[in-house]
């Protein structure tokens, strides 16, 4: 392995509050890069030297080598940087499939999304700039607002704005010139989600896919009679699961995203390399709110 970052979700496996828990001893990390070093004699799809990374969850990421069966990897084009490949497989396919499978967007549509700043939300800003379509998004008020605004920006996003910001009548300026969206994307809960609902089209969808706050979704009750608002799950080990017989989606996905890659439209998230030794410290800070950066361990 080469690199592997550390995920809010390996974090609840460690905690054992994640739904799928490996066996113990288990070995961290659900996402990473790794160069093959050797294969065995019936396997026709790598060699050695090809890059890659995993398509299967739980079989542990943060280690500096692994066995593990062919059709648990996919190879990644060499001219994709290893920081960019060590964290593909979960936050960018994750925000791909939310663009894609839930809503039929067109171009000068628009999304609103919370989190705006992590993995998912990143990813999610710039795939939807390639295509199009319009960003709302939502992040927490802290001191240095400008620079992640300006961050975000530079990314793609249309509209920045703080969540306090989605209660208040100022939110009207942003309708003059983007829709109404039809997609919310939820990384969030409790308030944060309540007030992004309110800004969603009639019968447009909100997809849940992480629950950041530890708080309950709450939907206004006109948002259900008079909106007619549909609520959905994501989570993208189901989606692969369900996938893991259809190689031509998942190849027309993971194509999707390295053209993407190749054409400057999907940068690696903000993140912290920090060497394996240090992971004590990369995994307190991957915990600590604010940072904006991915750690990811170098292997
Ligand atoms: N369902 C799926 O298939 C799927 C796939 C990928 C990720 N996820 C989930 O998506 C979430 C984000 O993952 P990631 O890797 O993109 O995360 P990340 O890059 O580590 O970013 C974490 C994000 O959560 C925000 N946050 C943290 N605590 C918060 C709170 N109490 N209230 C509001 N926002 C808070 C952070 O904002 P600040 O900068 O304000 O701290 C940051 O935007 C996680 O819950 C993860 O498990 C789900």
């Amino acid at each position: 392995m080469l690199a592997s970052p550390i995920n809010p979700a390996d974090i609840n496996v460690i905690q054992g509050t994640y739904p799928t828990l490996p066996p113990l001893p288990a070995v961290g990390g659900n996402e990473g890069v790794g160069e093959v070093l050797e294969v065995g004699r019936r396997v026709t799809a790598l060699k050695p030297g090809d890059r890659v990374i995993l398509a299967v969850n739980n079989l542990g990421t943060w280690r500096t080598q692994g066995v593990f069966p062919e059709e648990a990897l996919l190879p990644v084009p060499s001219d994709v940087p290893v920081l960019c490949a060590a964290t593909l497989s979960v936050n960018p396919c994750t925000a791909f499939r939310m663009l894609a499978d839930f809503e039929r967007l067109a171009p000068g549509d628009s999304v609103i999304q919370n989190a705006a700043n992590s993995g998912v939300g990143q990813a999610v800003i710039q795939i939807a700039k390639a295509s199009g379509i319009k960003t709302i998004n939502v992040v927490r008020d802290r001191a240095d607002l400008p620079k992640l605004v300006e961050r975000l920006v530079a990314l793609g996003a249309d509209h920045v704005i703080t969540e306090e910001m989605l209660r208040k009548p100022e939110m009207k300026d942003i309708f003059k010139d983007t829709p109404k969206p039809r997609l919310a994307l939820n990384c969030v809960g409790g308030k944060s989600t309540t007030e992004m609902l309110r800004h969603l089209q009639p019968k447009g969808t909100m997809v849940t896919y992480g629950g950041m706050a530890k708080q309950p979704v709450t939907v206004p009750v006109r948002a259900f009679i008079f909106q007619d608002v549909r609520l959905r799950g994501f989570w993208m080990s189901q989606w692969r699961k369900d996938h893991a017989q259809d190689r031509d989606s998942v190849s027309s996905m993971m194509d999707a995203l390295f053209q993407l890659i190749r054409r400057g439209q999907l940068s690696t998230p903000a993140c912290t390399p920090v060497p394996l030794q240090d992971y004590r410290a990369a995994l307190e800070n991957s915990m600590k709110p604010f940072t904006s950066s991915k750690q990811i361990l170098l292997l």
